[in-house]
């Protein structure tokens, strides 16, 4: 499969002047404004394939909307080669920006004043879609977002919701091949957050199209993505399948028994990890590997009414990955 994204010891870093609260520091600075350099990329390298649909996370201000910036040609890094569908993103070349798609969850490309099919018309006459296939491609949108009138009242007047589905067909009108989603799904209701999800997924089989994904929310990640890199602080921390997060050697299971009577701390020693100990239950961390065998050996042992086994959250294995553990 051919390489869509190509990215080699890319950095991009800000320069920023501190300044403290006050008129007397106001005055200062004019003469003396120290500066600071924020490196929000600092030397991440990667690979997308062709048609792949990836995630790519990380706490606030790890560096994401910065890396797909770069991506699509919005800024210039500071260090690194980049290259999309063969194109220098930063030459903003014509038949490169016809080709790429850009939604930032936060900051939309949708005109406020105007009702969204007016946009879509804009980029109609931008990207020069023929009118046949414009209003095929509003009729795919239509259905496949269950758009109806929405198109055709001011922006501004939208609910959130409503207005993240025109997004969508703002930014993807022109059908490109490669798309980056910057939180697609912030601030949705939860089924507003799976319709867009089911989209997304419809989308990028359906044209093939390479996607890189970012979102606070793990389902997202866990319901579109094979593969998952992690940022932060500028850094990749994590670049692989996400099934190795949750299934790796050094996965956990947490194991939750309840007692008949009270069994003691130290009876449970050498069973797991006591994660909760409360009267007459207690909660362990386990190895994946060692999970049944403990459970058995609990019920052998002890006066057990009942157990239950569980994953840990991918959210803790997450939050392990951005402490750096
Ligand atoms: N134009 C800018 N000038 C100065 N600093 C910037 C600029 N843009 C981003 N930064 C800094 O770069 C770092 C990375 O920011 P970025 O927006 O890429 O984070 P993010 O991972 O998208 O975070 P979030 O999840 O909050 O959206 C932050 O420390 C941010 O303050
Ligand atoms: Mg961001």
């Amino acid at each position: 499969m051919s390489v869509a994204i190509n990215i080699k010891n890319l950095s991009r870093h800000f320069e920023v002047h501190d300044k403290k609260p006050g008129l007397k520091s106001s005055l200062k600075s004019i003469w003396n404004r120290p500066k600071r350099i924020v490196k929000a990329v600092d030397d991440i390298s990667f690979q997308i394939k062709t048609g792949e649909l990836v995630g790519f996370i990380g706490p606030n201000g790890a560096g994401k909307t910065t890396t797909l910036k770069c991506l699509s040609g919005l800024l210039y890094p500071t260090k690194g080669e980049v290259e999309v569908l063969g194109f220098t993103p930063w030459h903003r070349k014509r038949d490169f920006l016809k080709q790429i798609g850009f939604i930032m969850g936060q900051k939309g490309q949708l005109w406020w004043d105007i009702p969204p099919q007016e946009t879509f018309l804009l980029n109609q006459a931008i990207y020069e879609i023929p009118d046949k296939e414009y209003k095929e491609r509003i009729r795919f949108f239509r259905s496949a977002l269950n758009i109806k009138k929405e198109i055709s009242i001011q922006t501004r007047k939208l609910s959130l919701g409503q207005r993240m589905k025109c997004e969508l067909v703002a930014a993807l009108i022109h059908q490109p091949k490669v798309i980056f989603l910057d939180e697609p799904t912030t601030g949705l209701d939860v089924i507003m957050q799976d319709k867009v999800r089911d989209f997304i997924r419809d989308y990028n089989r359906e044209f093939k199209a390479t996607i890189i994904l970012t979102s606070h929310y793990m389902k997202d990640v866990q319901a579109l993505c094979r593969r998952l890199i992690v940022i932060d602080k500028g850094k990749i921390h994590f670049d692989d399948l996400l099934s190795k997060l949750k299934n790796g050697p050094g996965s956990q299971k947490t194991l939750t028994l309840t007692f008949k009577d009270e069994v003691s701390k130290k009876d449970l020693k050498g069973l797991g990890k006591i994660i909760k100990y409360e009267d007459l239950r207690v909660t362990l961390s386990v190895k994946r590997k060692n999970a049944s065998r403990v459970a058995s050996q609990a019920l052998e042992k002890f006066p057990v009414t009942d157990l239950n086994i569980e994953d840990i959250p991918i959210e803790e294995t997450i939050k392990k990955l951005f402490q750096g553990q």
